[in-house]
């Protein structure tokens, strides 16, 4: 089959998975990847906690840095009420093509909008040109050394206010350790962590939930 790890992914999902059900895409990249390939989506055990959070935070506008395939974006947005959108931002090309694709899939394209760029230069650009004022709910899940450099850009940009919920995957593997220094010292924040798995594995991750005080 012609193309990468995340079009067999995209390709598996739309042969497999019922279309317009997000739970069924969901459940069929979890199964793909626990059988046949690793990659790097928050996965199912994580995706609980995930789920709980934003459940719990409810946000009209979620924010996701670091879409990969589309997973976690259908994860998120499936649980958003009426009205309330997600924006995830992807650098990589091959990965938005896939992600938007994966959502459209979902039917949740309605919900999501991929925007397509690095986290350092889209976050500058959010209320100017995609019309956020704030966001509710941050999903940081792209690489551990732009964590706590892209918090710090949200804050200096305005994006957060007060009771903004972060949401950091992979903290303890690979790791983020600037961003826990950060967010658990700053006094900016009310930090939680989550102890979990890595994706698809029984090795220790965890995610790191930060309420911004304001
Ligand atoms: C761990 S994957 C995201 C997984 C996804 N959130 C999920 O759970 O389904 C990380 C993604 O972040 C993207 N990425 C890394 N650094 C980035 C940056 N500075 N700006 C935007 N995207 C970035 C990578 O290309 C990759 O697709």
């Amino acid at each position: 089959m012609a193309g990468g790890k995340e079009q067999r992914i995209l390709e598996h999902v739309q042969q497999n998975a019922k279309r317009g059900d997000p739970q069924s895409v969901l459940d069929t990249i979890d199964k793909y990847c626990r059988e046949k390939e690793w990659a790097m989506n928050v996965g199912d055990e994580k995706g609980l906690i995930l789920d709980n959070l934003v459940r719990e935070a409810d946000p009209p506008v979620a924010l996701e840095l670091g879409t990969y395939c589309g997973y976690s974006a259908v994860r998120i947005a499936r649980l958003l009420k009426p009205g309330a959108h997600l924006l995830t931002i992807e650098m990589n090309p091959v990965h938005a093509a896939v992600a938007r694709e994966m959502i459209e899939f979902a039917g949740l394209n309605n919900k999501v909008e991929v925007l397509e760029g690095s986290t350092e230069s889209v976050i500058p650009r959010l209320k100017t040109e995609h019309g956020v004022e704030y966001a509710d709910f941050v999903f940081i899940d792209h690489f551990g050394n732009r964590y706590a450099p892209d918090t710090k850009l949200l804050e200096s940009c305005g994006i957060l206010r007060k009771g903004s919920v972060l949401v950091a995957d992979n903290v303890i593997y690979p790791g983020a350790p600037d961003f826990l220094e950060y967010v658990r010292t700053s006094g900016r924040y009310d930090c939680t962590n989550f102890p979990s798995h890595v994706e698809y594995t029984d090795k220790p991750d965890a995610l790191e939930k930060a309420v911004f005080k304001g």
